[in-house]
């Protein structure tokens, strides 16, 4: 029906007749000729019609936005003036010779260009928001990207399998989305939270190298950065190490950076230990832009006349910790109490502060609500070891370390970002020595820090004999604070994976259920491997400089777990529940 399309359009076809299809995107009439924006996937070029033609321009006259036309026309320089050098097709016109409207359309309910428009509204119309040329850029750099690690993983003797969607439950730690089985009543199938159990499977059947570009579900709350749904670039190796894995996972997305953003991230990644993270950032994901890091300053404090400092700075499972603001004094009132009500978010219950007019001037050069409790000692050893300048401000938190990491990790962040201090644009980095297991303190038991089968860097003894010391072979790949990715050499022995199970609280009865066909499966010789998973939407998401996941999607879900074009989740009919024995049971109906 076409020549080329729109977006192909440039001043190398001047004096050619083309044939284009696409959307009106605007028309505008001008002192008795008629100019129409036609839009396609590819982008914009102007056509115009004049009265020469009447019983073309009669048909221009119909055109309203969205209209879906054929044209025929010639392609010519613009006058001078009006060059547009914003487009690719800038320099060119095509004067429309012969048109034909395909295809109607009703007023779109919203302008493409409008960016006022709710996202609920575009969600619900999402097959016009697409024609928005940043959604198709979108979507293109997202094809893009995931062909280039398809390309680098072929190159590198990987194939791609698919494992199956209805399946058993898998070991993430999310909620899991059930199917009910019509021939097993009563049964249910759950989708894959990942193809963990699977993909092992596959290395226990010899693939070797495995990938696949999978779709994972997880029935949790939604953020920015989840959706029920979505997408791993999932990986697995034979015979390997972690620096098998890493080294060609960071090749693999240098890669990526290069071809599609041109960008040359570090070579290698830097890699940093979970204890160090946690130390320096109070996270796990550590956004290595800001330049800022927080400090412990317990010891320095444990003795003052301040029980709010003194108390955790005591405590085992306290912690208090510091955080310069480089030129933080500019800081009003107003900012500060804005800031102490985002760190009340994570549960810490105010923010000291200390604010460095004059440090040579001793404690009348600081301005702050606690320095009349600090000793003059405990003001200097601060000062010290934050390496606090005129100008500056320090923050404090001082409560459980996990308040006070969660508090001030998030704090740094979002100062870093209010205050412009960002340097450098891309910074990725290895967080490797996780440990293995977190402690639950409410339900007293251990949980799997990344999953139950990855191997721990220690002997079965050890393990046991010290669950909360022990390191896992765990690894996350982080950009710019998002998790991109993460994985973990597996355990591939009978009795290191009964033993972790064990020591999750899953007895034998509980393991032979739930993951039976993994656990017979490593005693038929399975292979040492590894692997990880890459969040293809998150990855995407920075790459594209988008706000949320929902943007590099093509049919996202809202907060609330519904797709607002198809009405999912919906009702079904008595019948089909019936086929399923299936009863409803609504909480209205109840009691
Ligand atoms: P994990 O659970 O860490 O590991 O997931 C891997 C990556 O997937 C992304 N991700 C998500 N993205 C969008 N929405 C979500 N709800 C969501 N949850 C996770 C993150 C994360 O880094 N089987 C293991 C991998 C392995 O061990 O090989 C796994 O799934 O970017
Ligand atoms: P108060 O004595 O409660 O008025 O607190 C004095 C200062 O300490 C105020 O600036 C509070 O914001 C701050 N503060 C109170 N509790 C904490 C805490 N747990 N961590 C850090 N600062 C705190």
């Amino acid at each position: 029906m076409r020549s080329q399309t729109c977006g192909q359009v440039n001043a190398t076809h001047v004096g050619d007749t083309v044939q284009l299809c696409g959307w009106v995107n605007k028309r505008r009439d001008h002192g008795g000729v008629i100019f129409v924006d036609l839009r396609d996937r590819d982008g914009l070029v102007q056509v115009v019609f004049d009265p020469d033609t009447p019983d073309v321009f009669a048909l221009a006259e119909q055109l309203r936005n969205e209209f879906v036309i054929r044209l025929s026309g010639r392609v010519r320089p613009r006058p001078e003036g009006t060059v547009n050098p914003e487009l690719s097709s800038g320099e060119i016109e095509v004067l429309g010779l012969e048109l034909e409207i395909l295809n109607r359309s009703e007023t779109p309910p919203f302008q493409l260009d409008d960016d006022d428009v709710g996202e609920e509204h575009r969600l619900r119309y999402r097959y016009i928001d697409l024609r928005r040329p940043d959604a198709a850029e979108r979507l293109k750099l997202r094809h893009r990207t995931i062909r280039e690690m398809r390309s680098v993983l072929d190159a590198a003797d990987f194939i791609e399998i698919e494992t199956p969607m209805l399946t058993r439950a898998t070991p993430e730690g999310a909620r899991d989305y059930l199917v009910p089985s019509r021939v097993h009543p009563g049964q249910f199938y759950a989708l894959p939270q990942s193809p963990q159990l699977y993909k092992q499977l596959l290395m226990m059947g010899g693939m070797d190298r495995y990938y696949q570009v999978a779709r994972c579900f997880r029935d949790e709350d939604l953020r920015a950065d989840r959706q029920p749904e979505f997408t791993q670039l999932d990986i697995e190796m034979s015979f390997v190490e972690e620096e098998d894995v890493m080294s060609l996972m960071e090749a693999m997305i240098r890669q990526v950076f290069k071809t599609q953003l041109d960008v040359d991230l570090a070579n290698p990644f830097p890699r940093m230990t979970y204890a160090e993270s946690i130390e320096r950032f109070g996270v796990d994901r550590p956004d290595l832009r800001v330049p800022m890091e927080m400090v412990t300053v317990s010891d320095l404090v444990a003795d003052i006349d301040f029980k709010v400092f003194a108390g955790p700075a005591k405590d085992p499972a306290g912690r208090v910790a510091a955080l310069r603001v480089p030129g933080g004094n500019a800081l009003t009132r107003k900012e500060i109490d804005g800031y102490t009500d985002f760190v009340g978010r994570y549960g810490a219950k105010g923010l000291a502060y200390i604010k460095c007019n004059d440090i040579a001037a001793g404690v009348e050069g600081l301005q702050s609500p606690i320095v009349k409790f600090f000793s003059e000692e405990a003001i200097k050893g601060v000062l010290e070891r934050t390496g606090a300048q005129d100008g500056d401000l320090i923050f404090f938190g001082a409560d459980t370390a996990s308040v006070v990491n969660d508090a001030i990790g998030a704090l740094r962040v979002k100062v870093g970002h209010d205050m412009k201090l960002l340097e450098g644009d891309w910074c990725p980095v290895w967080v490797v020595e996780f440990p293995m297991f977190e402690h639950d303190a409410r339900e007293d038991r251990w949980s799997a820090m990344h999953h139950p089968f990855t191997a721990p860097s220690v002997d079965a003894e050890t393990l046991k004999s010290d669950p909360g010391a022990a390191l896992s072979r765990a690894y996350d790949m982080v950009i710019n604070g998002i998790e991109v990715g993460g994985g973990s050499i597996r355990i591939h022995r009978p009795d290191m994976q009964s033993a972790v199970l064990e020591l999750l609280g899953i007895d034998s009865e509980e393991a032979e259920a739930k993951f039976g066909f993994l656990l017979k499966a490593l005693q038929y010789g399975t292979p040492p491997h590894g692997g990880i998973a890459f969040g293809l939407d998150r990855l995407i998401m920075m790459m594209a400089g988008a706000d949320s996941i929902r943007d590099v999607m093509a049919f996202p879900k809202t907060q609330n777990a519904s797709c607002l074009l198809t009405d999912a989740p919906g009702d079904v009919d008595e019948r089909q529940l019936r086929e399923l024995s299936l009863r409803r049971r609504l909480p209205a109906t109840e009691g």
